[in-house]
């Protein structure tokens, strides 16, 4: 199964989900399968640290982590042949939104790209309702995307990510049932 983290826009929360979409399913105990990951980002590697500090294996290419049972693939903000075919071949396509007017028309590109709807997950991530998030939210709505996840801005959890370290470190139980709520739901069934 491939799961791949896209939005040719910087800044997103693609690194941040892909490390928590690895790191949970790496750590549940129902989930059988390996992780592998694999960062398409040349350019800094964050994910492959972050992975790497995890004890997590990965791959070095896309044809290699599509032969894996599960594999997780962080992507850089560009469309280059590898980001095309990885947003294409993903079973389960996570797009992170920060929702502003180029934002939402970028998801709503990446989403052309794949050329179909099924395994399409857009989480509104950084949420703080302002007029200019719900009009991004609305130009998604109009266009008939639905949402998978809201996320507000996780200080402590962005923190221990960028840091290096598990995601839930020093995070209140409440903020972390939550976030696995929404990566529960980014994982389940086709929709
Ligand atoms: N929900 C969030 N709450 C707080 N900080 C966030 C959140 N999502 C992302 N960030 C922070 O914003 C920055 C950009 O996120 P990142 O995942 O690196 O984006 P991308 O990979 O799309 O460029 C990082 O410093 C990250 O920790
Ligand atoms: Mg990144």
């Amino acid at each position: 199964m491939l799961i791949t983290v896209a939005n040719n826009k910087g800044g997103q929360g693609k690194t941040l989900l892909a490390t928590l979409l690895a790191q949970y399913l790496a750590s549940n105990p129902e989930n059988v399968k390996k992780v592998f990951c694999l960062d398409l980002d040349r350019t800094q590697q964050h994910f492959i640290d972050n992975m790497a500090k995890s004890g997590l294996s990965f791959v070095s290419g896309l044809d290699s982590a599509a032969k894996c049972p599960l594999c997780v693939v962080d992507t850089p903000p560009s469309l280059d042949d590898d980001v095309i075919r990885a947003v294409k071949m993903a079973d389960v396509l996570v797009v992170p939104v920060v929702p502003c007017k180029h934002s939402a028309q970028n998801a709503a590109n990446i989403a052309e790209i794949r050329e179909r709807r099924d395994g399409l997950r857009v989480v509104l991530n950084q949420w703080d309702a302002s007029l200019a998030q719900k009009q991004a939210r609305s130009f998604l709505n109009d266009r008939g995307f639905r949402f998978y996840g809201i996320m507000p801005k996780y200080k402590r959890v962005a923190h221990n990510i960028d840091a290096g370290l598990d995601w839930r470190h020093d995070v209140f139980e409440e903020q972390t049932l939550e976030i696995i709520g929404i990566l529960k739901g980014l994982l389940s069934g086709p929709a």
